[in-house]
């Protein structure tokens, strides 16, 4: 790998910053300076440092955000991005929302720059849980929920089975493995009912850190990586 493109796929530097950086003597390779961006490295042998600072190679990144409200889960030019709520190497690393939670949704969002295993964890073949703490606007009777576990007809499509527990008739938690746009709104709308809550606490083998407040985001323990990786298989 060059040694600029070292420094861009871990967010650390932009090409431009790893030339300008180069030229002035700041990196160095197996202890010998590096003037050249174009030189080839090998990221996991060689040690590369910067301003004297030992650099670590990682190839992807695995962060759990607590989206709040107000957030778009998008990458896309704009202000309110969940991508704007991390510090800017992420973004330059090449992460992204895997998957998305509406702009009034909060909860549990990963984060990632591994596009395969995030293909892998959407994808419907895998049938991937995802949990949600919800209130709705109307009270659920036994024959709404009946049809929710059922599967409902939504008219471009029918949804699986959801899994119900309530904690009294307008608020309780929902599981679906499915990951249609605006899913639950519409499962709820369906069966007679408004959504004015919607927390994310689950996504596959990943729960929710609730030591986390809302808007702050930590990198996924060893033991949740290995749980996701197993589970996009
Ligand atoms: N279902 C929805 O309706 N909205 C979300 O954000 C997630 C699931």
């Amino acid at each position: 790998m060059r040694l600029d493109k070292f420094f861009t796929s871990i967010g650390r530097l932009s090409r431009k910053e790893c030339a300008a950086e180069a030229r002035r003597g700041q990196i160095s390779v197996n202890g010998d300076v590096q003037k050249d961006p174009s030189v080839h490295v090998d990221p996991e042998r060689d040690t590369i440092t910067h301003r004297g600072e030992r650099i670590t190679w990682e190839k992807h990144f695995y962060l759990m955000l607590n989206k709040p409200a107000g957030y778009i889960s998008s990458t896309e030019k704009s202000d309110n991005t969940v991508m704007k709520l991390l510090p800017p190497e992420y973004e330059k690393a090449g992460c992204f929302p895997c998957g998305r939670l509406d702009v009034d949704t909060v909860g549990l969002l990963l984060i990632t720059n591994d596009g395969d295993t995030a293909h892998k964890l959407l994808s419907p073949k895998r049938h991937v849980a995802k949990s949600y703490r919800f209130r709705c606007t109307e009270p659920l009777s036994d024959e709404m929920v009946k049809k929710l576990e059922e599967g409902v007809d939504l008219g471009d499509f029918t949804t699986a089975p959801a899994k119900l527990q309530l904690d009294s008739p307008r608020e309780g938690i929902i599981s679906i493995t499915e990951g249609k746009f605006h899913q639950i709104k519409r499962m709820l709308a369906a069966v007679g009912s408004g959504i004015d809550y919607l927390e994310r606490i689950k996504f596959g083998p990943l729960e929710l850190d609730t030591s986390l407040s809302r808007g702050e985001w930590r990198r996924l323990s060893e033991d949740e990586l290995k749980a996701l990786l197993d589970v996009a298989g």
